[in-house]
């Protein structure tokens, strides 16, 4: 094993954060944070990105209650522990997706490149990551993206029409830090 330096330890601490201390985040923290999502590789140099940095927590509440009912509905008949917990959270009222987090960032991709999916993605974790190596915890909300099928959601968060939501990511000063969830053995073929 090659020893670790501090990106590989920074890669290796980061964890997916749903506690959040109530400080707010600077533009300036989220400007670098952005800055350095856009340093990942893209697909033909294309940099496919646009972000939407939503602070107002009316907004959030009005994507999170938008989304709870339409995850329920997906989830029906699905009975494994995790969906089961996860449905339970979802009932309760007070529930909010984004776990109350000072700060959402909507990674958008433009629907005509090619590997606009991929390319988000990787702005996303360098962002992630960028966020954990200034002392902030962040957490990928996947199932915000049930926001794209909402017209009047899409025109509130100013999303262009050949735009589209690929990651939804909260970025906070943290509360609690999770443990690290356990990793399964990489499964390897060696030539
Ligand atoms: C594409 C994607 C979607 C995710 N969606 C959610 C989500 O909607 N809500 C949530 O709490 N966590 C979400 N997560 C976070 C994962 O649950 C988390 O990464 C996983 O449990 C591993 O934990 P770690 O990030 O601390 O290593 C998502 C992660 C990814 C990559």
């Amino acid at each position: 094993m090659i020893e670790e330096d501090p990106v590989i330890s920074n890669i290796k601490s980061r964890r997916s954060v749903r506690d959040y201390a109530d400080r707010p985040v600077s533009n300036e923290v989220i400007e670098s944070i952005i800055d350095a999502g856009i340093h990942a590789p893209t697909g033909l140099g294309m940099q496919p990105w646009r972000f939407v940095v939503i602070k107002d927590k009316a907004i959030m509440k009005q994507m999170s209650s938008h989304c709870k009912p339409k995850l329920l509905k997906q989830l029906e008949g699905v009975n494994i522990d995790a969906a089961v917990q996860f449905k339970k959270m979802l009932k309760a009222e007070e529930f909010d997706i984004f776990y109350n987090a000072p700060v959402l960032i909507i990674v958008l991709g433009n629907k005509n490149a090619p590997t606009t999916d991929f390319d988000c993605a990787m702005c996303a974790q360098n962002m992630m990551l960028a966020a954990h190596s200034m002392g902030l915890g962040s957490c990928w909300i996947g199932t915000a993206c049930l926001v794209q099928d909402n017209p009047e959601m899409l025109d509130k968060l100013k999303i262009p029409a050949d735009y589209k939501v690929v990651a939804p990511l909260i970025f906070g000063y943290t509360g609690t830090v999770p443990a690290a969830p356990p990793r399964n053995e990489p499964v390897i073929t060696w030539l």
